[in-house]
């Protein structure tokens, strides 16, 4: 028999928790809830002690509690504080050691060992300050379980679900079956608690593992003269967190990058390029790859350029162009065409159908359609739709760096 103090915060999740206090008694453990403000909107304390046969705590200023049982002590008289569901709130407020409720004050003066299961929106979690701030408890002995993963918007696997209370309940007491689980023995290490329901993709590291990935990014520059050029808005940013993902997914990456003001991520090599030419040129020498994504905004034209500076005196300059290498093209047609060949497409209107059509014009397996009518160009959101020979699937606004999660998800599915 264990016995758990139980913080529930708000969030949708928190009915699960009722389903926890549940089977935690059927297994003859005892279970004392604390009900935050925000849990309290979902769950009410009622149904809580019902199920808990125990009272709710629900505030610090109770002073019949705080004179029967302090918080302190109350904190302390359990096996383990099992947060769950932990709201992206109460995570941030545990790592700043904030105490403003009963809840985190509690946690603040426990001496036992905190479980934390997170549930939110896959954006809250994998934003940076929420990644942040797990780390930070992780690194402080706090048991966090990843949540699990599961459809959203997109159709692809997302992080952000409350696992189902009979997983959390066997990976925290082990002996739960039996009811004798011994909470300080069983609770380090935690096995990974990851077993969505159908075939996801491995979680990081491994899944490129001796895949070689070729990224375009960035701007080119076309010169006028010596000191004058064409250019345009692209940031880097998409390719760069696309770089970036393959690499933490355990890819080989080679990122060919215009003029951009961008650190190199971790694990990637980097070749800068100016010019669609000289882009073209790396392209071709970092063959053969598996897989290509071109995201860089390559100028299509580029200006016959004029060996000495253009003077003022000589009047408006009248520039001629001529047509630059399409490097997605270009592969399209390689003898040593990469396997998966992904294209993007900036359109402002008729997204779908502008990208459907290119991706055919330019053999390319897959177009990410990015519609920049908005802010996209130097942003750090995009919204995108995925062309493929299955047809167009649209995804919500989402940042830079989860659309390159996105596509890598989908690669790794792909070449699976
Ligand atoms: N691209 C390329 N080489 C070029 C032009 C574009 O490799 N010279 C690639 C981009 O990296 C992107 C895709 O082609 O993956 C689509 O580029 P985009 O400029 O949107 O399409 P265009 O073919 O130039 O069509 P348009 O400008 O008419 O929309």
């Amino acid at each position: 028999m264990s016995r758990i103090l139980l913080i529930v915060g708000g969030g949708i999740a928190a009915y699960k928790a009722a389903e926890l206090i549940r089977l935690a008694r059927k297994a003859g453990h005892m279970v004392t809830p604390v009900l935050t403000a925000g849990g309290a909107h979902f769950v009410t304390p009622m149904s809580l002690a019902a199920l808990a046969e125990s009272p709710v705590y629900t505030s610090l200023w109770d002073l019949k509690d705080e004179a029967e049982m302090g918080h302190i002590q109350l904190s302390r008289a359990a096996d383990l504080v099992l947060v769950c569901p932990a709201t992206a709130d109460l995570v941030a407020k545990m790592a700043a050691g904030i105490a403003d409720d009963l809840a985190t004050t509690l946690l603040l003066a426990t001496d036992k060992p905190v479980v934390v299961v997170p549930a939110m929106n896959v954006r809250m979690w994998q934003h940076a300050a929420t990644q942040a701030n797990i780390a930070a408890l992780r690194t402080r002995g706090i048991t966090v379980i990843d949540p699990d993963e599961g459809p959203m918007a997109c159709g692809e696997y997302g992080p952000g679900r409350l696992p189902e209370p009979a997983a959390i309940l066997a990976q925290i007491l082990p002996d739960t079956e039996s009811g004798s689980g011994a909470v300080g023995a069983t609770l380090a290490p935690l096995a990974p608690l990851h077993q969505p329901a159908a075939s996801p993709p491995p979680r990081s590291g491994e899944a490129l593992k001796g895949r070689h990935i070729l990224v375009t990014a960035g701007p080119t520059h076309e010169p006028i003269d010596p000191v004058r050029m064409i250019a345009n808005r692209s940031s880097g940013k998409q390719g760069f967190a696309i770089a970036a993902a393959a690499a933490q997914a355990g890819a080989r990456v080679t990122l060919i990058a215009g003029p951009v003001a961008l650190p190199t991520p971790g694990g990637v090599a980097r070749i800068d390029v100016e010019t669609a030419d000289q882009m073209a040129a790396a392209v071709e020498a970092a063959l053969p790859a598996d897989v290509a994504i071109l995201v860089a905004a390559v100028a299509d034209w580029k200006v016959v350029a004029s060996a000495r500076k253009l003077k003022k005196a000589d009047g408006a300059p009248r520039l001629e162009f001529a047509a630059n290498p399409d490097i997605l093209a270009t592969l399209g047609q390689h003898p040593d065409r990469p396997r998966l060949l992904i294209g993007f497409a900036a359109e402002t209107d008729n997204v779908v159908a502008n990208a459907s059509a290119k991706r055919l014009a330019k053999n390319a397996d897959w177009i990410v359609a990015n519609d920049v009518s908005g802010d996209v160009m130097g942003g750090d959101h995009n919204r995108v739709h995925l062309i493929t020979a299955a047809g167009a699937k649209e995804c919500p606004e989402a940042t830079k760096e989860e659309v390159a999660q996105y596509l890598i998800r989908r690669i790794i599915e792909d070449l699976a």
